[in-house]
C-alpha cells in the first residue's frame, strides 16, 4: 500500500491534534506533533533563563538540545522527550504556551525544528501537525488539511482540556493566549501560519470529532485512492 504524507495546519486550539491522532490511528501511520517540539525549545529556554530576544544565547542553547519521541508508556501518543526527559506534561503549562508564539518565531528555533521534522518523514506513513507543515516542512504532502473553528469555541475547547487537567486558569487568560498566538504565529517574518494554496479548509466550528475524521478519511481517499 502507497504510504503518504498528511499535514494538518491551523489555528492555536483548532482540535489538530485529536484529529491527527485519530487519522494515524485508522491508518496505522505515526503522530507527530511539532508544536511540542517549539514548546520543549521554549521551556529549556525557561528553566535556564535564555530570553527569546538573546539569540546568540538561543543558537548556543539549541546545541545543548536533543529532542525525541517516545511511545507513551501508557500506549497513546508519543511523549515528547527532552534531553532524555519526559516533558509531555510540562510543555502544556500557561507559562510555556505565553512564551512559545516568540521562541517559535526565531529563524534558528525554526531551522532546528524544520530540519529534524524533515527527517521524520522520510519514510512516509506520518500525520503531523503544526502550522507550516505544508507550506515550508513538507511541501509536497500529498494531503494537507487546514483547520480553523470560531475563536470562542476554541477558548472554549481550551480550557475545558486545561481544567480536566486541574491546572488553575481562567477563560479570559486562554482567551488572550489564544489572540496572541494566533496574531504573533500569523504575522511573523518566517514561515507564518498561512493556508497552503493546495491545502483543503476544515473548519470544525460545528463538528463533533467523529465528523471530522470522516470529512478527513474521505479527503485521503479521493486524494489518495492508493492508500
Ligand atoms: O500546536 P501548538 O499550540 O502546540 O504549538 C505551539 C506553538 O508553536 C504555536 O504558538 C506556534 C508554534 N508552532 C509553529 O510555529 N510551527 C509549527 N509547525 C508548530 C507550532
Amino acid at each position: 500500500m502507497k504510504k503518504i504524507i498528511i499535514a494538518i495546519d491551523g489555528y492555536s486550539s483548532c482540535g489538530k491534534s485529536t484529529l491527527a491522532r485519530q487519522l494515524a490511528r485508522e491508518l496505522h501511520y505515526t503522530y507527530l506533533d511539532s508544536g511540542a517540539m517549539y514548546r520543549a525549545i521554549t521551556l529549556y529556554l525557561i528553566r535556564e533563563k535564555i530570553s527569546p530576544e538573546d539569540e546568540k544565547a538561543v543558537e548556543q542553547a539549541l546545541r545543548q538540545i536533543t529532542l525525541s519521541f517516545v511511545p507513551d508508556p501508557a500506549g497513546g501518543t508519543a511523549h515528547m522527550c527532552l534531553n532524555g526527559e519526559d516533558v509531555e506534561h510540562p510543555i502544556r503549562d500557561m507559562e510555556v504556551a505565553g512564551k512559545v508564539s516568540a521562541v517559535a518565531a526565531i529563524g534558528a528555533v525554526r531551522r532546528f525544528a524544520v530540519a529534524q521534522q524533515q527527517r521524520m518523514g522520510r519514510d512516509k506513513g506520518i500525520v503531523m501537525d503544526g502550522r507550516d507543515i505544508g507550506t515550508v516542512v513538507f511541501p509536497d504532502a500529498e494531503l494537507k488539511l487546514f483547520m480553523t473553528a470560531d475563536p470562542e469555541v476554541r477558548a472554549l475547547r481550551r480550557y475545558k482540556e486545561l481544567k480536566a487537567k486541574n491546572l488553575s486558569v481562567t477563560l479570559e487568560a486562554v482567551r488572550e493566549n489564544l489572540r496572541q498566538r494566533d496574531h504573533l504565529d500569523e504575522t511573523r517574518a518566517i514561515s507564518p501560519l498561512r493556508k497552503a494554496p493546495d491545502a483543503v479548509v476544515l473548519d470544525n466550528s460545528h463538528m463533533t470529532a467523529a465528523e471530522q475524521l470522516v470529512f478527513a478519511l474521505n479527503q485521503v481517499a479521493e486524494k489518495c485512492p492508493a492508500v
